[in-house]
């Protein structure tokens, strides 16, 4: 703390930085997440956030990538509490979709730390995840766009939740459009423009390996998926334990752009969930497959859904007021 000036000034200082926590943090506190929450009471948060996240992308590029999806996977279970963060027996980390798959979790810590010595008990889990999420996407590329704060943090972690509502890739495109309208996304338009998230990131082989081989009694590889790339990933997946990882985007990995949705009309998609918004029988793609077409030809209307749909999705059932806590470290509660 920066109470250096004897005591008689301490007491002054203090009743006035209590002053303007209460008045500028708490002011807003209405219920409603604000683009302004931290502006009184934590203004370095946007510095302090961007600055970690550029560090840790410079040591490795994809973190912007498994950032982006840790704020996802928080978001739908028990809405964005920062639930996912939390260690423990009932750790939504060992759920399927996020064991030995979710990844970003010492940056969270590296970002926590900084903000609990710049602004001590000010700043969520839940928020953190948000803005990490957003330069992540901004660092790579992607559009810039307005994160609205004032999240507090959950109290209880949910594996059981975890496990029944993420999006898994063996999913149909039906089910998933059902799996996010169970969280409020209730537009298709939330359903493909989030998938977008995949132009950057990586995905293991175990979980479209069943593509490549045997994959039915008529064709021993998925007729969705373009040969050449089928015989590359053949190549990567052959043998190992399943964990090699393969280019979500194969056109431009580590790039935020629209490229992955020109992959998937030329069956370049990755996971049987991303072709799938266009190739597969499901009734649910005559919503989708339009709009993978005009999101490849205009990566401006992309960029500007994706900004959108990342506030919607980020504004899934959020704590607000007195509701939860702010975590001192995001990995236990107070
Ligand atoms: C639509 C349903 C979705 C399904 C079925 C799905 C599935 C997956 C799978 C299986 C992986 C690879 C995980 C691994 O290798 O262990 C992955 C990675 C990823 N997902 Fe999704 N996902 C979906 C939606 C989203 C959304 C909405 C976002 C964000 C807006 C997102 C962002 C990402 C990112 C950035 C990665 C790469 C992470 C990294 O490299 O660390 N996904 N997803
Ligand atoms: C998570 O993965 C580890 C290592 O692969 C495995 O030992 C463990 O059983 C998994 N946990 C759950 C809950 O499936
Ligand atoms: C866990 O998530 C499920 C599915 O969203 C929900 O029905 C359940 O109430 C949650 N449990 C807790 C303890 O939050
Ligand atoms: C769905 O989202 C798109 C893009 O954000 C928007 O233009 C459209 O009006 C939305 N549709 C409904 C029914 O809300
Ligand atoms: C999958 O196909 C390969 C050759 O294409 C074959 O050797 C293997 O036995 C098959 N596996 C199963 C489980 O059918
Ligand atoms: C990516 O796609 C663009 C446009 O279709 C093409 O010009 C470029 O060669 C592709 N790059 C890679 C690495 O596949």
């Amino acid at each position: 703390m920066e109470y250096s000036h004897g005591d008689s000034t301490r007491g002054l200082k203090l009743v006035c930085k209590l002053a303007v926590l209460l008045f500028l943090c708490a002011a807003a506190a209405s219920g409603q997440l604000t683009d302004d929450y931290y502006d009184g009471c934590c203004p370095q948060v946007y510095r302090i956030v961007r600055s970690r996240v550029f560090a840790a992308m410079k040591a490795e590029v994809r973190m912007g990538a498994s950032l982006l999806r840790l704020h996802f996977h928080d978001c739908f279970v028990n809405g964005c509490d920062g639930s996912i963060l939390l260690d423990g027996s009932n750790s939504e980390k060992f759920a399927a979709p996020n064991n030995n798959s979710v990844r970003g979790f010492e940056v969270i810590d590296a970002i926590k730390a900084d903000l609990e010595s710049a602004c001590p008990g000010i700043v969520s889990c839940a928020d953190i995840l948000a803005l990490a999420a957003k330069y992540g996407v901004l660092l790579s590329g992607g559009p810039g766009y307005d994160v609205l704060l004032g999240r507090r943090d959950g109290l209880v972690a949910n594996q059981t939740g975890a496990n029944s509502n993420l999006p898994s890739p063996f999913d149909s495109i039906s089910v998933i459009i059902q799996k996010f309208k169970d969280v409020g996304l209730n537009n298709i338009t939330d359903v493909v423009v989030l998938s977008g998230g995949h132009t950057i990131g990586r995905s293991r082989c175990v979980l479209f390996s069943d593509r490549l081989a045997n994959f039915s009694a008529t064709n021993s590889v998925d007729p969705t998926l373009d040969s050449s790339l089928a015989s590359s990933l053949q190549q990567l997946c052959r043998g190992g334990d399943g964990n090699q990882l393969a280019a979500l985007d194969v056109n431009s990995t580590d790039v935020f752009d629209n490229h992955y949705f020109q992959n998937l009309l030329n069956k370049k998609g990755l996971l049987s969930s991303d072709q799938g918004l266009v190739s597969s029988s499901d009734p649910g793609v005559a919503a989708t497959k339009p709009l993978v077409q005009a999101y490849s030809t205009d990566s401006r209307r992309f960029f500007c859904d994706f900004g959108k749909s990342m506030v919607k999705m980020g504004n899934i059932s959020p704590l607000t007021g007195s509701a939860g806590q702010v975590r001192k470290n995001c990995r236990a509660v107070n």
